[in-house]
């Protein structure tokens, strides 16, 4: 190649690149945003982005029943869909009765799994032993108390009932089904059957498991004591004058009215206010004898500090967690305003 041929073939190539160059920075003007257009923006790859489709909804022509959304094909189900054994999925039995045992196996590792669910779902609120003291329930932010698991009436509820807390909420406490997977849940279930083991065991079948039961007390002391700071913590600084509207204002603090109205409407969880004061009903006492229970000042008092002593008939389930850590003050406004109810 000569010296002149190597000149011109270099010189080509500049001229290219800046010809280049020149249609960037045209590319990159003509790209630039923010003046309003009234023409549609140019497309240049359609890459199938608009094409005739039918809306949700719309009316189509081309089917007999003028729907454009199809059924699926009668007697098929999509795949992934097929949910048809109840007791894995819904916890309960072909009559619709809540499975006594879960219907999965319980290994160390679903137990570690329910474990780590339950520490990010339930312990917020039911707390990290499961006895109701979870951090959202040291707050006054107006829940309703989460109970404790370590109730006769939840040791022995069935698997069935405690995966149906989980996948259909009870009362007021909203469903976890779309955030925790079936297999989770029933994880969770056999948790919480280890958190009821292990505040049942023995001294002695502690000893036999080689375990430092001075160890534990020591802990469980110092855990009583937290508890004990807490309920301090959760009295107001000044204490008021007991008076009806303190009690009305607690009422809405503790949320009560979630379970009790105070109008008289039938239905609720718990027992209305409304004439409750110097009423007569029949009831249970905690050894399910059949008792006669005047509704005096006493009765309230114990209702709300010790409600699993006495339950009215009609709601021998007893969901209320007990309020023991109120004040004297406290307690003296809530029976003081529930008393006013029965005024007139
Ligand atoms: C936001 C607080 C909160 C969270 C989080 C929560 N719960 Fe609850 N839970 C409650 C309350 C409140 C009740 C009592 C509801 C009532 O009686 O109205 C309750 C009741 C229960 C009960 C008792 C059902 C009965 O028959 O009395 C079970 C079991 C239970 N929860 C399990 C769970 C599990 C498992 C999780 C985690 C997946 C969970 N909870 C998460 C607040 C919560
Ligand atoms: C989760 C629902 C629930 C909440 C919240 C609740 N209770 Fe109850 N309460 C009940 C149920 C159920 C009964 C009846 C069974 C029993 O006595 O344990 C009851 C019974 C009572 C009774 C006795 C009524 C009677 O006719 O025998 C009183 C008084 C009472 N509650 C006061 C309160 C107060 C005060 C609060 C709030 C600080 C409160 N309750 C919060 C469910 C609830």
């Amino acid at each position: 190649m000569t010296n002149k041929n190597m000149k011109s073939s270099l010189m080509t190539t500049k001229g290219i690149l800046k010809l280049t160059c020149m249609c960037g920075v045209g590319l990159l003007l003509g790209a630039c945003r923010g003046q309003i257009s009234e023409k549609p923006p140019i497309h240049p790859n359609m890459n199938m982005d608009q094409q005739p489709r039918m809306e949700a909804q719309e009316v189509n022509k081309f089917f007999e029943d003028n729907r454009s959304m199809r059924q699926p094909v009668a007697g098929t189900v999509a795949r992934g869909l097929k949910k048809d054994d109840k007791a894995y999925y819904e916890g309960v039995d072909a009559n619709g009765e809540w499975v006594e045992d879960m219907p999965v196996e319980i290994t160390r590792a679903l137990l570690y799994r329910g474990q780590d669910r339950y520490n990010v779902y339930c312990a917020p609120c039911h707390g990290g032993t499961g006895d109701g003291n979870g951090i959202i329930m040291t707050g006054n932010y107006g829940y309703v108390p989460a109970p404790t698991y370590h109730q006769a009436r939840l040791r022995e509820a069935t698997d069935g009932e405690l995966y149906s807390a989980i996948y259909n909420g009870v009362r007021t406490m909203p469903s976890y089904a779309t955030q925790i997977k079936v297999e989770d849940r029933w994880a969770i279930v056999a948790y919480i059957r280890a958190l009821q083991e292990s505040q049942n065991a023995s001294e002695s079948e502690l000893r036999a498991e080689d375990v430092d039961v001075e160890q534990l007390e020591a802990e469980y002391t110092a855990e009583q004591e937290r508890l004990a700071a807490l309920a301090e913590a959760r009295k107001p600084e000044k204490e008021a004058e007991a008076s009806i509207d303190q009690g009305k204002k607690l009422v809405q603090q503790y949320a009560c009215e979630t379970c009790h109205n105070v109008d008289g409407t039938p239905g609720g969880i718990g027992p209305t206010w409304k004439g409750l004061f110097g009423s007569q009903s029949q009831g249970i006492n905690e050894a399910g004898e059949t008792i006669t229970i005047n509704k005096d000042e006493a009765y309230i008092r114990e209702s709300i500090v010790a409600p699993e002593a006495k339950k009215t008939e009609g709601y021998e389930q007893g969901v209320m967690a007990p309020y023991d850590y109120l004040s004297e003050t406290e307690l003296e406004s809530l029976i003081l305003y529930i008393k006013s109810l029965s005024d007139n």
